[in-house]
């Protein structure tokens, strides 16, 4: 199919789009192309998404509006449908792939599942078809990865044979539907008249700019926005940690710094998590580590790893406060999720507390409104506990009754990673408190 083909057929909204992975990400992207009028087949190598998909429901649990109707909606109008069969991408005028590309042990990105799509893809590509990659990916992945994977040794040529796009995604759990729409994008072209198709595809979803570029910007945008936002989170760790040393209060101290003109210090708080922001950074810095050493990354990413660690010491203190010993404690972490709100465990900095607690003898409860394994009774899961740790913002963790969880617990001992509590209410609640950048006066470094 030649460019003026495919382009009548993406503004006639007749192509055929095939979304490769349907997670977080491929799902809401599907149901979008879907509801404005397209042929959208999902492809996950998840038979058990697939067969949630088909039967009209929505895998992704939490507070995600409109998502779960949508796909209901769509599926039942025949005009979304899910498979784990490569066959469908032959018919495909439009594919595209938005797989997970997380990062190993020494990190360094672990492209298995972009590789195992591209790979099985290859032998199905439609002549003429235009293949766009959202999943996030270090620069130069495309040049070195992608695009010699599509063109097989020689069997077909990008711009010519097919067009190639690096356009990343932007959206956020618990508002994926709107940052879809609302949320401005990078088309990264292989070539400019596949940036152009691409702009003229993602018109039909997205209300915002559509940014032609080449797809290492797209690359380095994409990375270094998030990479941007991790190393001001860990300024702001950092600011919180020295508040705590010198017994001062980080909340207090952000409001009158952001005072001051271009200034917009963060939240600080219990870790960062998620499938994005850990990993991206070492993304960015992975693209040109033969050439560049980075060096503010990996000390924001410390920073930041550090906080739930931060958060086990922070537990120690306020138990030593009530005379107890972390050794044999029994403590109730509230939230795993990643994020309030959000089913999301990826990298969940929560994980990391329950592992350090156990390492200090402490045994662990965990709630968690929206994930499936720890939807217990909250009441349940903190009676009899020593501490309670809060470690995500979830809305039901705000209408806490206090003075009612006071007469479950053993120990009426709160440390807030989130800043849910104010703590002249949690001290006044008849609680011993601790909070991230909450220092106690006395406790001032030196005295
Ligand atoms: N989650 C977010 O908020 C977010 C935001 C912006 C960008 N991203 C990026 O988007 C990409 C996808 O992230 P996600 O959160 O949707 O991941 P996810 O894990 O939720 O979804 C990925 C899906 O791909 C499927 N998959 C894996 N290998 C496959 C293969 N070979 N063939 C078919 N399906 C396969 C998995 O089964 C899974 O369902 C990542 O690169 C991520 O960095 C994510």
């Amino acid at each position: 199919m030649d460019f003026e083909t495919l382009l009548k057929r993406m503004e006639e909204r007749a192509a055929r789009l095939v979304v490769i992975g349907l997670g977080y990400v491929g799902l809401p992207v599907a149901a979008s192309f879907a509801r404005v009028g397209f042929d959208v087949t999902g492809l996950d190598v998840n038979a058990e998404k697939t067969a949630i998909i088909n039967r009209g429901d929505c895998p992704i649990e939490g507070k995600e509006p409109g998502l779960a109707e949508l796909v209901a909606e769509v599926v039942a109008a025949g005009r979304l449908r899910a498979t784990g069969d490569y066959a469908v991408c032959r018919e495909a005028d439009v594919v595209l792939i938005a797989v997970e590309t997380p990062i190993d042990s020494i990190h360094q990105p672990r492209y298995s599942a972009l590789r195992a799509a591209l790979r099985s893809l290859e032998p199905h590509l439609k002549p003429g078809a235009l293949v766009i990659i959202e999943s996030t990916i270090a620069p130069g992945t495309m040049e070195r990865l992608v695009r010699p994977i599509l063109e097989a040794g020689g069997k077909r040529t990008s711009g010519r044979d097919f067009y190639l796009v690096h356009c990343p995604e932007r959206v956020m759990p618990g508002m994926l539907l709107r940052n879809l729409a609302q949320m401005s994008r990078v088309v990264g072209g292989d070539t400019p008249e596949a940036a152009r198709l691409a702009q003229a595809f993602y018109r039909h979803i997205v209300e915002a700019d559509l940014d032609l570029a080449d797809c290492v910007t797209a690359e380095l945008v994409k990375t270094g926005e998030n990479a941007y936002r991790d190393v001001q989170i860990a300024f702001a760790n950092e600011l919180a940690l020295i508040c705590e040393g010198v017994g001062a209060d980080v909340w207090r101290v952000r409001e009158l710094v952001n005072k001051s003109p271009g200034r917009n210090v963060l939240y600080p708080g219990a870790g960062v998590g998620g499938h994005c922001i850990p990993k991206d950074p070492w993304l960015l810095a992975y693209g040109a580590s033969e050439m560049v050493q980075a060096r503010l990354i990996p000390a924001a990413r410390a920073v930041n790893d550090f906080m739930p660690l931060h958060m086990a010491d922070l537990t120690v203190e306020a138990l030593e406060e009530a005379s107890l010993e972390i050794e044999g404690a029994r403590v109730a972490v509230l939230g795993y999720a990643y994020l309030e709100n959000s089913d999301d465990t990826r990298n969940s900095p929560s994980e990391i507390l329950v592992n350090r607690l156990a390492e200090l003898g402490a045994t662990t409860c965990v709630h968690d409104p929206w994930v499936r394994e720890y939807q217990g009774d909250l009441a349940e899961v903190v009676s009899g506990c020593d501490a309670l740790v809060v470690m995500v913002a979830h809305d039901e963790y705000r209408d806490l009754d206090l003075e009612y969880l006071r007469g479950l617990v053993a120990h009426p001992v709160l440390v807030d990673g989130r800043n849910v509590f104010r703590p002249e209410r949690v001290s006044a609640a008849g609680w011993i408190y601790r909070g991230v950048g909450r220092g106690r006066p006395g406790s001032r470094a030196g005295e």
